[in-house]
């Protein structure tokens, strides 16, 4: 029954809150459907209250979306696919990006489940790749639609998180980066399923093809910034329970790293796509 199924906006150029849904394995087609629209119409897509979600019914959930992936080098535990991505680790994911973009065919979705949430901060935040692209003036846009980007996973991590404990980071790093892959993609992809045009880049770009370093950098640093404004993003805060749903096809997001030694712990589970439709084809 999706009778109580209802979406309410959350925020002018992304994000949703759904409500009436018990998530889990065991759902109608018909409400699928009302999520995965929802979804696609607001490329992420928030629900309270699925505390008695586990490993077990937050995958069988991700079936319903696609096919869960692991991830490509951090191993899930008990052969399973969700990834755990907790405070303890040293590495947080307080940078700007779009899951998993060095390999050939990144995720469609993740589903994100909050399992233990700080007293404070913590928050994470989503970007809109598509009013991005569309915000761009003609000119960037029709640059945009030339260009070609590098993606890789192994990237200077220390850099990019001063305050991690070495060890951690040096352990997390390894893990990480246990494969190397170096993956090119359009900067402009075509949505598979919306036909919209978005901006793909992210933290694992390591450089725009055919560019010396700084101008790659600049150009870069420009995109992103399009992305980055705050008018174009949406914040959660999280409580213990919450689920988020994002199309990884057109965000981008940053996990908050504000809440000092506090735990946090999330699982995500993600489902596979495919690979990146440039505006050529
Ligand atoms: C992620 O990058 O998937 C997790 C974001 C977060 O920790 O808030």
């Amino acid at each position: 029954d999706t009778s109580a199924l209802t979406v309410r906006k959350v925020g002018g150029r992304l994000g949703a809150v759904i409500s009436g849904v018990r998530l889990g394995g065991d759902l109608s087609p018909e409400t699928v459907a009302q999520i995965r629209a929802a979804l696609l119409a607001n490329k992420v897509v928030f629900f309270r209250g699925q505390d008695h979600l586990d490993e077990d019914s937050h995958e069988a959930f991700g079936k319903l979306l696609g096919t869960p992936v692991a991830h490509p080098t951090v191993p899930s535990a008990d052969g399973r696919y969700s990834l755990g991505i907790d405070s303890d680790h040293g590495a947080r994911a307080n940078q700007w990006h779009t899951d998993v973009t060095f390999v050939p065919a990144y995720p469609a979705f993740s589903v994100l489940r909050a399992v233990v949430i700080p007293p404070y901060g913590g928050n994470t935040l989503w970007a809109n790749t598509a009013t991005a692209y569309e915000g761009l003036p003609e000119p960037l846009r029709v640059l945009a639609d030339s260009l070609r980007a590098v993606h890789s996973n192994d990237y200077d991590y220390a850099a990019l998180r001063p305050q991690a404990v070495p060890e951690a980071l040096k352990q997390y790093k390894e893990v990480f980066t246990s494969t190397k892959f170096l993956t090119e993609h359009p900067v402009v992809r075509v949505h598979p399923e919306t036909g919209e045009r978005t901006l793909l880049l992210g933290n694992f770009v390591q450089r725009i093809a055919g560019l010396t370093g700084r101008d790659s950098r600049t150009l870069l640093d420009l995109f992103q910034s399009h992305i980055e404004r705050p008018e174009n993003t949406v914040r959660w805060q999280w409580q213990v329970g919450d689920v988020a749903i994002w199309d990884n096809r057109a965000t981008q997001h940053y996990g908050v790293d504000d809440s000092d030694a506090h735990e946090r712990k999330l699982r995500r589970v993600t489902i596979d796509g495919d690979v990146p439709v440039g505006v050529d084809g």
